[in-house]
Parts: structure tokens; sequence; C-alpha cells
């Protein structure tokens, strides 16, 4: 594990333009479970109930999906970001990198001191919620006590359409300005460093895969195996809060 930090270590120092991607893996270390993990969200709810299509369409896919909202809200306020999200953010302050792309919608990334405008959620975000027709907002807050009370969450009071949380969810489309920054940071990168993702959900997981035919090197932070492993440049087998931490210290920043 030693060589393979040196090897980051180096790596990021010889960059000059340095992308970051992460996924839930990223956040596990904060108390967030990741997905497909044992005990993730998926070993909670069922993701074909989940799409969009079903959200609009199915009352009872609806209610399942705030269902999951009311849980996530509960257990992930207050969470903190850990070593390997303040790693990135001070990569960053120190001009070693482009930005995170990130398909996480905890916010972590933000509350460890990145840049707002250098954080690319692909996925939307779990803090605002947004009605689907007109877009008027709805405090996160407000709809978690709604849901906590047991009620439901009425309509759009403007236009009657719904409401929902402004993660982007199975089938619905990615937001496309956010989407077309962050393949424009992957065509350029030198760098591209992918961390706690499983690489298995598209079109996100096609970034890295575009960083690396179009000659960025790609390393992968991961506790698992992932389907782009024979396309990276250097693998790293660990928990991205304790790496990332061991490949700060070898640049003489921690
Ligand atoms: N350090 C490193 N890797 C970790 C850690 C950790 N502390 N904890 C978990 N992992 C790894 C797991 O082994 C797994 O391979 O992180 C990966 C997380 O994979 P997923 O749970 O599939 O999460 P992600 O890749 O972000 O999923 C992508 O799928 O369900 C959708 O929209 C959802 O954004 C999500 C997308």
């Amino acid at each position: 594990m030693k060589e393979k930090v040196a090897l980051l270590a180096r790596l990021l120092k010889e960059s000059n333009r340095t992308v970051f991607f992460s996924g839930a893996g990223i956040s596990t270390e904060s108390g967030v479970p990741d997905f497909r993990s044992p005990g993730g969200i998926w070993d909670r709810f069922d993701p074909d109930e989940m799409t969009f299509q079903r959200f609009v369409s199915e009352v009872k896919c609806r209610r399942s999906y705030w269902e999951l909202f009311r849980i996530c809200w509960k257990e992930f306020d207050g969470v903190l970001p850990n070593p390997a999200h303040k790693a990135i953010a001070e990569l960053e302050k120190l001009g070693k990198l482009e930005g995170v792309i990130t398909q996480n919608v905890d916010g972590l990334h933000q509350a460890a001191g990145s840049s707002p405008d250098r954080v690319f959620e692909l996925h939307g975000t779990m803090w605002e919620i947004r009605c689907l027709q007109c877009g008027r907002d709805m405090p996160w807050k407000e709809a978690h006590e709604k849901l906590e009370r047991g009620e439901e969450i009425e309509n759009c009071p403007g236009c009657g359409g719904l409401y929902k949380p402004a993660t982007i969810a199975f089938g619905q489309s990615l937001p496309l300005e956010t989407l077309r920054q962050a393949q424009e940071l992957s065509v350029h990168c030198e760098l591209f460093v992918s961390v706690g993702s499983s690489l298995v959900v598209y079109p996100a997981a096609r970034l890295p895969e575009v960083a690396a035919k179009s000659g960025g090197k790609l390393v992968i932070i991961n506790m698992e195996k992932t389907p782009l492993d024979d396309l990276a440049h250097l693998i790293i087998r660990g928990r991205a809060g304790e790496v990332m931490s061991e490949v700060m210290r070898e640049m003489g920043l921690w």
C-alpha cells in the first residue's frame, strides 16, 4: 500500500489537470451508508420502486421514495465530512485540482470546504425539493416534519405539479450543463482519481472511461474491484479516508 500511496502522491504533484470523481463509498466513513455494500441503501429499499417513471405515476412508489428520504434526512442531517472529503477540498485550495465530479447527493464535499462551483453533482442534491412542473422550492425540513407526522407531501400550490427531492432517480435525465462540464473536465484531465464508487451506473461511470481513453491516467481508490479496473493506471484497495490521509502526509501537506 505504501508504494501505491507514494505513487499517487507523485502523480498528484506532477499533474497539471487533476479531477476527482466520488461515489457513496467516500461518505461511508462519515456514517452515510453506500448503496451496494451489504447493509447499503439497496438492501433496505427496492431500487425498482425508485425509478422516476414510477415516482410520477404510482402513489405507492412515491410514498416509498418519500419514506427513503424521511430516513435519509433523519440519519444524514448533521453528519460530518471525513478526511477523504477534506483532502479533496484542500487539494482544490492548493490549486492542485480542477474539481470533483460526484454521484453523491449528501453535500459533504461542500461541507468539507470544496467550492460549490467546483463540485459537479451529477445526481443532484438531497437537501433541496422542487416542483417537477414549475421548479418551485420546498424547504427539506418542512417536508421532513410533515413526513415525521405521517402526513403526505401535497402537490405544488402554485401549479399543482408534483414535488420531488432534487436528486436524479433512475430513468431521470441528469442535469445537462453539469454533465457537459464534467465531460469537459474528463476529456482534458491528466489525472482522474475515482474514490469510493462501484462504477456500475451510467452515464456517470462513462467519465472515468472517457478520461482514460483521452490519455488521462485513471486511479481507482475503492474497497472492491470495479468493472473499470483494467483501464486503471493505479488501483488502491483501501478505505478512502485512510488512503487520502496517507497521500496528504506523503505530499507533506498533513
Ligand atoms: N473506502 C473506499 N471504498 C468504499 C468505502 C470506503 N470507506 N466504503 C464503501 N466503498 C466502496 C464499496 O466497496 C463500493 O464498491 O464504494 C463503492 C460504493 O458503490 P455504490 O454503493 O454502488 O455507490 P456508487 O458507486 O456511488 O453508486 C452510484 O448508484 O444507486 C445509484 O444514484 C445512486 O449515485 C448512486 C449510483
